[in-house]
């Protein structure tokens, strides 16, 4: 077991990790990721981020706020969300002054597209508030702060995959990493983690999300007795590429192209009048589901379309390269000419580890920070998405809440010493790796890792019913006595995938039910989530956060109150 000893550590390299470690600059900060910085997640954020600079036409934070709280249908918190989008403004200009390579109007500034459930005055039409950089807005974010990082001497662990936390007493004290280079474990004291490891879409069969994205940071708390919250939530993006889910950004509807079913019809002017096909994702979503099911898909078939071709060669060479390149690698399809075949992918969660408003992760319904232990970006739950989350608000979100983490961090750590952690802490990780390579019977990692996506994919996606949710968590239980039983091929020390896939199936399987224990467990109709047999949103019973604990005999739920400060819940209509 190697030792090292830090003020801070960061698990994780997309924006909130190094928009947080841009903060600790002067302080020993290690920032640890299972990938090379510029591979992580963020880089593969399309569209743009959300802010109401108004460059373009009148925009205020107050309205970007008011469509934060409509969009996520009431579930989220307001504070939270006020500071979001308050806060935004600044983070952008902070961006363009590191030399971030925005878009520009004719004027020179910042240019800025619709996106769904972005409104002007209060939702009375779409607004453009997207800043962007082509359809590349998230790789730049990357590249800009990771030469922030450099500048400002911060260490990589770059391809060490954490495996756990040191957590005792209500305190964090650092973290056990396996170095995938060498196979050695490695344990990080520190004053304080943050946690910015992204989501966990793999646990479905079609999705936007990276195979890297196996949730270790939401898994592992939940395995050493935090909460999680919210974790029925999870967002289907529109437009993934057929049978593929590769995401094909919103911005092409900012930019004008439409959603077309099997008899040629712009169907979601039925559905959402005012916004249409900018409305939001967890509406468009359950729209298309709903033309597919009554047979108007493509030739009766699964899949609608997408068509930009009115748009003209120039605005999409110009404006969406990246995704019209996809279609063309990925479908061997023109999408200057054709309609591109499209479906619901899998895309965002909504819940994750509960945190505060300052990044520090909680330890129940009373707001009880963990000490030493914080969260920002897609593993946390602030709350600012509640039910679902508006497009380019996941960029604002890693940013402002990295930021703020980055900032409390910075404080504490000044005022406080390391105090060591249990002896031997490695020994549990280093057991469950040996009895995973001594293996020699076994089945397959990848085919339980199927059989989970699939299973998600047809019961837990975007429609839900009691009946699919009992079944899902019958098979995902199945699916976990298969895992301990589960072998892998390769019993080398550098560079075992094999023995990573297997670590990170295992935080999959723990996440698929967390997410259908608590889909299961809430008897209502809420943004993302729907269940048909509970089809109405249900404000008298749940208008309330989700705590799930695992418990040795199953789970236990608790229930957070929402913060309502301004805008009272209505029904949301588009
Ligand atoms: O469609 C997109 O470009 C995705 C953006 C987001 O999820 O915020």
């Amino acid at each position: 077991m190697i030792e090292h000893r830090f003020d801070a550590v960061i698990v994780g390299a997309g924006g909130a990790g190094l928009r947080a470690a841009t903060e600790l600059a002067g302080l020993h900060v290690a920032v640890v990721s299972k990938l090379y910085p510029p591979r992580s997640h963020t880089g593969a954020a399309q569209g743009g981020i959300g802010a109401a600079l108004g460059n373009l036409e009148e925009d205020h934070p107050e309205w970007h706020t008011f469509d934060t709280i409509k969009g996520g249908d009431y579930l989220v918190d307001q504070d939270a969300a006020d500071l979001m989008c308050q806060e935004a403004v600044e983070t952008v200009y902070e961006l363009e002054h590191w030399g971030l390579p925005f878009d520009r109007t004719p004027d020179g500034l910042i240019a800025q597209r619709r996106f769904g459930g972005h409104t002007r005055n209060f939702g009375e039409g779409p607004v453009r508030r997207a800043c962007h950089a082509a359809d590349r807005t998230g790789h730049m974010i990357l590249q800009t702060l990771y030469q922030q990082c450099l500048k400002h001497g911060v260490h990589f662990f770059d391809e060490f995959q954490m495996l756990d936390l040191l957590i005792e007493d209500g305190r964090c004290h650092g973290l056990v990493a396996y170095e995938i280079d060498t196979g050695e474990l490695h344990t990080f004291h520190a004053k304080a983690v943050l946690l910015a490891t992204g989501g966990f879409g793999r646990i479905f069969k079609v999705t936007s999300n990276a195979h890297a994205l196996t949730g270790d940071g939401v898994a592992i708390p939940w395995r050493r007795g935090l909460p999680l919250e919210d974790m029925e939530f999870f967002q289907f993006h529109p437009t993934g590429i057929y049978k593929l889910g590769i995401l094909l950004s919103e911005a092409a509807r900012g930019e004008g192209a439409v959603l077309i079913n099997g008899k040629g019809e712009r169907f979601m002017e039925r559905y959402a009048p005012t916004l249409k096909d900018l409305a939001p994702r967890d509406m468009i979503s359950r729209f298309m589901h709903m033309e597919i099911r009554e047979g108007r898909g493509i030739e009766g078939k699964d899949y609608l379309h997408l068509d930009f071709r009115h748009l003209g060669k120039d605005i999409i060479a110009q404006k969406l390269p990246d995704i019209t390149e996809f279609v063309r690698v990925y479908l061997g399809i023109d999408p200057t000419r054709e309609p591109v075949p499209i479906q619901p992918t899998a895309h965002y969660a909504m819940g994750g580890v509960p945190t505060n408003n300052d990044g520090q992760v909680i330890m129940d319904e009373r707001n009880t920070p963990v000490a030493g232990l914080y969260a920002a970006g897609e593993c946390a739950c602030v709350s600012v998405h509640g039910a679902n989350r508006l497009g380019t608000n996941s960029l604002v979100d890693i940013l402002v809440f990295g930021r703020r983490a980055g900032r409390h961090i910075a404080r504490t750590v000044r005022e406080s010493d390391l105090v060591a952690g249990r002896a031997n802490p490695g020994s549990a990780v280093a057991a469950e790796i040996r009895d995973l390579l001594a293996r020699t019977e076994g089945e397959s990692v990848a085919a339980i890792r199927a059989a989970l996506q699939e299973e998600m994919m047809a019961r837990a996606s975007v429609f839900r019913t009691g009946g699919d949710l009992t079944s899902a968590l019958e098979t995902i239980q199945t699916l976990k006595e298969r895992y301990r039983r589960a072998k892998i091929d390769d019993r080398g020390r550098r560079f075992n995938t094999d023995l990573l896939e297997a670590l990170e199936l295992g935080f999959l399987l723990d996440l698929a039910e967390a997410t259908v224990a608590s889909a299961l467990n809430r008897t209502e109709s809420r943004g993302a989530h729907f269940r048909e047999d509970f089809p109405n949103r249900d404000d008298a019973n749940w208008l309330k956060h989700t705590l799930i604990y695992r418990r040795r005999d199953g789970y236990e739920f608790r229930y957070k109150p929402v913060v309502i400060t301004r805008f009272q819940p209505k029904e949301r209509k588009y």
